[in-house]
């Protein structure tokens, strides 16, 4: 394991834009935070929980940190999460602000204000009770973006029940795994979407997923999104319109435990099996709210906040859903892809809705990028002030082009690091405070004690590489993974005494300033979306045709990176056509994982290299993909093999 450094240009960097004097004289964050968290880190959280969170129950102890790795924040407070969302806004006077400007992918839209969506949620949360689902229980959500989904996450935390949102994306046996691990009693789906004008089925993969009947799950909401034909088991699937939609509008959130679990979600680690990254209540809010509110500039009686991100990944967890809607804001929900109809439409919904805050991913920004500024200069993007980028390094010349390009070279950027794991932003500059260099995350936020280690965990200091480890407990932190708290330990805090590994490799520049390298474990992060090379060889290896698989992500200028495996296949089927073969296992692991997983190349290879003890040198076949020359093969068993791969490649 080292860090690798994709992104060599990044020493080179040195262009910095302070802050505009006006934006910085009304910016919502303040310089002040960063010593205000220093002299009292516990203090400063404990404030920002009472400042932007109603509890039924004040806290007494900020910290339980006295059975680490397993943290209890602000554990003998009690609130609501949806109440926190939505009910305390309706309170306060703002039931007729806008929570949610919806639009589909097909042009259809919709409108709720907080009291709308309140009043939405309390019926689902009747609708979930009605159904047998009580305070503890799991609920699977496998939802387009569509403002049900939202709902459901909020009537889920609202009865105390944990959601597990499960990205439309992935396949039914994908589906079936989370379900399982999670013991699922319920889940909310839709007969389908659209992607690209086409439409694209949900609910079938739902059937598929629970075939056999022995799932935990009883009983089955159906969202009717795009009209499709959907197959019906009478007793488990009930439609959202019958169920939901004629249930009561009344209904009182009761207050949990600060720890009450609010959500799992999956996430690809480094071995083939998924794990369910869990986050609770009281600490998980504040964190979100806190970042949200600060690294945007919030203010949520003017901003119109759009987050690009996907209800099945974090992103949309903390910034559409909990961080947005505790903190009051307005903001759109976008269906569909952003190619269509046309590939201007993101920059026609920011002109349609006066969009002021955009967040979005580098790999977007680098697709729009070649599609040529043409296109958003179509547009009035004059309403926008902020704009942030997530989910990946960003180049420089991304940063630079979304700066110039969207921004005009008025709107701050803001590259924020963070993961599924910590729940939140954590490393990111501030807008208004922070000087801003492309493509640097630059400071962890106040109350976040981040740094950058060597092999034996010693800090590098300023100008040195090594690893991206947080030193203390953070209120958003994962708390456990769901039913393997042996797994949490050895995962996160077994690397370097005392310290959570994130897995990226990072560097510090001469400023103290932090730049991101990208993961230095197993796990490629392709269009912002994380997957685990073990998964992939396990789904590949699972088809009777394969022998052996091993899997590389390799740069690639849009989507950060690609898949590419490099498979040997095994009995009669060495003998069919390579490229036949390379097709067919691509399109099963579409089907075993889903599409995001599907590898751009499969080269079927005669034998793969390995060391004398056997184990796959994943860096050589690196080397080939990224068409380098290949690196230091002398430790490998047979040294022609490397020859023969590369030959193969290249061809
Ligand atoms: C990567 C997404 C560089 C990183 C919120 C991390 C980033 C993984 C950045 C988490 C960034 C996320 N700069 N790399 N600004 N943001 N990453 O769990 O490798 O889907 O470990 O969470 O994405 O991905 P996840």
């Amino acid at each position: 394991m080292s860090p690798e450094t994709p992104l060599d240009n990044l020493s080179h960097e040195n262009r910095s834009f302070a802050p505009d004097p006006a934006f910085a004289r009304d910016a919502v964050a303040k310089e002040s935070l960063y010593a205000e968290a220093g002299e009292d880190r516990l203090a400063f959280w404990a404030a920002q929980a009472r400042e932007l969170l109603t509890w039924e129950k004040d806290f007494t102890e900020t910290l339980d940190w006295s059975n680490p790795p397993f943290a209890r924040w602000f554990g003998d407070g009690r609130l609501n999460a949806a109440y926190n969302a939505l009910d305390r806004h309706v309170e306060a006077g703002n039931g007729d602000r806008v929570a949610i400007h919806f639009e589909g992918e097909p042009g259809d839209t919709r409108t709720y204000t907080y009291a709308q969506l309140t009043e939405e949620v309390k019926k689902a949360a009747n609708a979930f009770t009605a159904l047998g689902v009580a305070a503890g229980d799991r609920v699977a959500v496998y939802l387009p973006m569509i403002p049900e989904a939202v709902i459901t996450m909020l009537a889920c935390a609202r009865i105390g029940a944990a959601h597990s949102v499960v990205f439309g994306g992935f396949s039914a046996d994908a589906l079936r795994s989370r379900i399982d691990d999670a013991e699922a009693k319920l889940v909310v789906t839709a007969d389908g979407t659209w992607r690209r004008g086409k439409p694209s089925a949900l609910k079938t993969a739902v059937d598929a997923a629970l075939t056999d009947g022995r799932s935990t799950v009883e009983n089955v909401v159906v969202v009717k999104r795009n009209g499709e034909p959907v197959e019906w088991t009478e007793g488990r699937d009930t439609w959202w319109s019958d169920t939901v939609e004629t249930a009561s509008a009344e209904h009182t959130a009761e207050a949990f435990e600060a720890e009450q679990p609010l959500y799992i979600l999956y996430t690809s680690g480094t071995t083939g099996r998924p794990k369910g990254i869990l986050h609770t209540t009281g600490g998980y809010l504040t964190q979100a709210a806190f970042t949200h509110r600060n690294v945007f500039d919030l203010r949520p009686e003017t901003d119109v906040y759009w987050c690009t991100a996907d209800i099945g990944w974090v992103t949309g967890h903390s910034y559409v859903v909990y961080g947005p809607l505790v903190n009051g804001a307005t903001q759109v929900i976008y269906e569909g892809t952003p190619d269509t109809p046309h590939q201007g439409r993101w920059w026609e919904l920011v002109q349609k809705y006066g969009v002021t805050i955009l967040y979005t991913a580098p790999t977007a920004i680098r697709t729009m990028m070649k599609w040529g500024e043409d296109i958003p200069g179509e547009y009035d993007l004059s309403s926008l002030r902020v704009l942030g980028s997530v989910g990946e390094p960003i180049n420089p010349e991304a940063w630079m082009w979304y700066r110039r390009v969207i921004g005009k070279d008025r709107c701050p950027v803001v590259d924020t690091w963070w993961q599924t794991e910590t729940g939140a932003i954590m490393i990111s500059p501030l807008p208004g405070v922070t000087a801003a260099k492309p493509g640097s995350a630059q400071v962890p936020l106040p109350g976040i004690t981040a740094d950058v280690v060597d092999e034996t965990g010693a800090p590098v200091g300023d100008g040195g590489a090594g690893y991206l480890v947080i030193r203390e407990p953070w209120p958003s932190m994962l708390r456990n993974i769901w039913g393997d708290p042996d797994r949490f330990v050895d995962t996160y805090w077994s690397r370097f005494e005392g310290m959570y590994f994130a897995g990226d490799g990072a560097r510090k520049d001469d400023d103290g300033d932090v730049w991101l390298l990208g993961r230095v474990d197993d796990v490629m992060n392709v269009s912002g979306h994380r997957l685990s090379t073990a998964e992939i060889e396990s789904s590949l290896v699972g088809h009777p045709a394969v022998a052996e698989a091993a899997v590389v992500g390799a740069a690639d200028e849009t989507t950060g990176q690609a898949v590419i495996a490099f498979v040997i296949l095994r009995g009669s089927a060495a003998n069919e056509d390579p490229d036949a073969m390379g097709e067919t296992l691509r399109q099963h692991v579409g089907k075993d994982i889903g599409a995001i997983a599907k590898p751009r190349k499969v080269l079927v290879v005669p034998e793969l290299p390995k060391t004398r003890s056997g184990k796959i040198m994943r860096r050589l076949l690196k080397d080939v993909a990224e068409g380098r020359e290949v690196g230091d093969a002398t430790t490998l068993a047979d040294s022609t093999v490397m020859n023969q791969i590369a030959a193969g490649f290249a061809k």
